[in-house]
């Protein structure tokens, strides 16, 4: 019989060992027991129904589809009821949803399912998750906080049962749900530096979009590597945390049809882009924009802006930053 470490006691031990308080624990557990009804429900959709169209259109003006409303509606439940969040950001809604103004003690920006144009053939989804803090030395001014200022960044790969979790200046961590549904066995994560087994990873029907600097990176490294894409950044960048390598969500900005054009790219900073560039940066990896700046320095302007987004190993982001610049 092998017991393994659980999530729950690798993280008590890690704030008791930097001295750190136990409400970081009460919010984490708010979002693990999310995400396992996340995953129940997306593993019985098919059978109840839940993997349709809501019928409705988000902020954004995209379809929602009944998983994401049912997805938002968890995490917002359990999120409540840890009290630790003053408000939090979810894709799903236009605005911050107050939950604790005065007691909470973390912003929380997320969004509950990604991919959502896997929900329904049941492939890989993900619920991806930002952490930062109310400031504890002064006034609280409730602004949107730059990726840098994140405490710790998260996806769960659903219904894989992997969950990634990056702590700032700590390191990456990912955990296994066992039989009984618990998150066990923490293994630290880097990126691999050796680049036998790196993948670029990008929607290639978009290739012709992009700027001709993108391209022409694409014509010099193809050779060398193979493309990976399933189309869920849960997914994509999960898989490219293992292998190594570059994602790219570009900017679109020689479409055929102009009004397609997207200068701004498709991924949203607070709680997609800023979760992977969060991420790759405690896993030895780093992030850029198409102006080829940090994506963690960025100032957000709104809860919902969007990102070019280019992250993964070093040698390939500061390649494409030295050709973006
Ligand atoms: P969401 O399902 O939360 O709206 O996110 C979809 C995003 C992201 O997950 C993925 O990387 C990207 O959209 C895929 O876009 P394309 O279909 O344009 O490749
Ligand atoms: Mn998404
Ligand atoms: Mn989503």
């Amino acid at each position: 019989m092998k017991l393994e470490q659980t999530f729950m006691n690798f993280m008590l031990l890690h704030q008791e060992s930097h001295k750190r308080s136990y409400n970081f624990l009460v919010l984490l557990e708010a979002i693990v027991t999310a995400a396992k009804y996340i995953e129940h429900y997306y593993h019985t959709g098919a059978l109840k129904n839940l993997m349709g169209e809501a019928g409705i259109k988000n902020v954004q003006g995209e379809n929602v589809m009944k998983m994401d409303d049912i997805a938002n509606a968890i995490v917002i439940n359990y999120l409540k009821q840890s009290n630790q969040v003053i408000h939090a950001i979810s894709e799903e809604e236009p605005d911050p949803i107050p939950l604790n103004e005065d007691g909470g003690r973390y912003f929380i920006y997320f969004d509950p399912l990604d991919g959502s144009s896997n929900i329904k053939h049941n492939l890989p989804v993900g619920f991806m998750f930002g952490i930062c803090k109310r400031n504890l030395d002064g006034p609280e001014d409730g602004r949107l906080r730059a990726g840098k200022e994140y405490r710790a960044a998260g996806i769960f790969l659903i219904p894989t049962g992997v969950f990634t979790l990056a702590l700032a200046d700590t390191g990456v961590f990912r955990f296994h749900s066992d039989e009984t549904m618990t998150f066990v066995r923490p293994e630290r994560i880097v990126f691999p530096d050796d680049d036998k087994t790196w993948e670029l990873s990008f929607n290639t029907s978009n290739r012709k979009t992009f700027s001709e600097k993108v391209q022409r990176f694409i014509d010099e490294h193809e050779p060398r590597y193979a493309f990976r894409y399933m189309g869920a950044l849960a997914g994509d960048f999960h898989r490219l945390l293992t292998n190594g390598g570059l994602f790219m969500y570009p900017a679109i900005v020689n479409h055929p049809k102009p009004e397609k054009n997207r200068p701004q790219g498709k991924l949203r900073l607070l709680y997609e882009a800023n979760v992977a560039a969060f991420i790759a940066r405690e896993a030895g990896g780093a992030a850029i924009n198409e102006k080829g700046e940090d994506i963690l320095d960025l100032r957000p302007q709104n809860p919902h802006q969007r990102t070019a987004l280019y992250v993964g190993c070093k040698p390939l982001v500061e390649t494409m930053r030295a050709q973006l610049r």
